[in-house]
């Protein structure tokens, strides 16, 4: 029987994602910065830890509290949707903290371990903003491009020990807490220069042709853990999976 460690499982794609990977059987640890047994089926197959990826002795204890694993997935991340000009750095460098450093940080702690065994999966969740430009997500686009480049390259050096990597798409999904989670951090990042510009975007974002729903990804993460080919993008969701063929 195979155990996941899933980042950010108190909601959308990372909840989904969890419950997909014990309905299929396996154990799975879901990792939450403020742990909630209620929203899991109780399970002796299904564990809940504490885990904030921005702070080292957080991820320092939940690997310690997972044992082995066989497959991470980092999931947990955070949106920003303003324009550049006025966001702060301090808010660069949080999305940074954890879309980014967050997910090098707990590829780093589970890499010891899938290095010694000759075997393992981290599959990072990224974005279909990745594919091709969108408007007002430069920060949210560059966080998540970063993960994409260094998936890319790690891919070469842990081949040597059967590790794999694989990067998950996920298209523009409504229904998870991505944008209420965001609301506070997103405050006056619209200023008046860029206000009527920015009303064509949301206008546009709140008729979307195709969206991705949490199942889309829990779906594909499952592909991408159990894949053997070799592919190293996954794209997620039917308007990400346009995307990807149109680029
Ligand atoms: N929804 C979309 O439109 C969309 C599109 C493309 C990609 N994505 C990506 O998909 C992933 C999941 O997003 P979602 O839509 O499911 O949003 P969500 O419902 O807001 O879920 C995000 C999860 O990440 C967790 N998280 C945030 N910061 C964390 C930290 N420092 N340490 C540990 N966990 C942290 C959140 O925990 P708390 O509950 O504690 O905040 C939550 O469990 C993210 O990587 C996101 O960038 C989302």
């Amino acid at each position: 029987m195979k155990t996941v460690l899933i980042t950010g499982c108190s909601s959308g794609y990372g909840l989904e994602t969890a419950r997909h990977f014990h309905a299929q059987g396996w154990t799975v640890i879901a990792a939450m910065r403020t742990p909630r047994e209620d929203v899991l089926p109780r399970s002796d197959r299904l564990r809940v830890v504490a885990l904030d990826v921005t702070r080292p002795e957080s991820i320092a204890a939940a690997l310690e509290a997972s044992g082995p694993i066989d497959v991470l997935v980092n999931n947990a991340g955070i949106g920003l949707m303003g324009a550049f000009e006025v966001t702060p750095m301090t808010t660069v460098r949080e999305v940074f903290e954890t879309n980014t450093f967050g997910v090098m940080a707990m590829t780093q702690a589970a890499l010891p371990g899938f290095r010694a065994r000759r075997s393992g999966v981290i599959v990072n969740v990224t974005s279909s903003a990745t594919l091709a430009p969108m408007p007002l997500v430069a920060v949210y686009t560059a966080s998540k491009t970063a993960i994409e480049g260094f998936t890319a390259s790690l891919a070469f050096e842990l081949e040597e020990f059967n590790v794999r990597v694989k990067l998950v798409q996920p298209g523009y999904g409504p229904s998870t807490s991505f944008t209420s989670n965001g609301g506070a951090r997103m405050q006056g990042l619209i200023p008046e220069a860029y206000a009527p510009f920015a009303q064509r975007i949301f206008a546009s974002l709140g008729q979307p042709s195709a969206v991705t729903q949490a199942s889309d990804v829990a779906e594909v993460v499952w592909r991408a853990a159990n894949d053997a080919s070799g592919q190293l993008r996954f794209p997620a969701g039917p308007d990400a999976v346009a995307l990807a063929r149109s680029t």
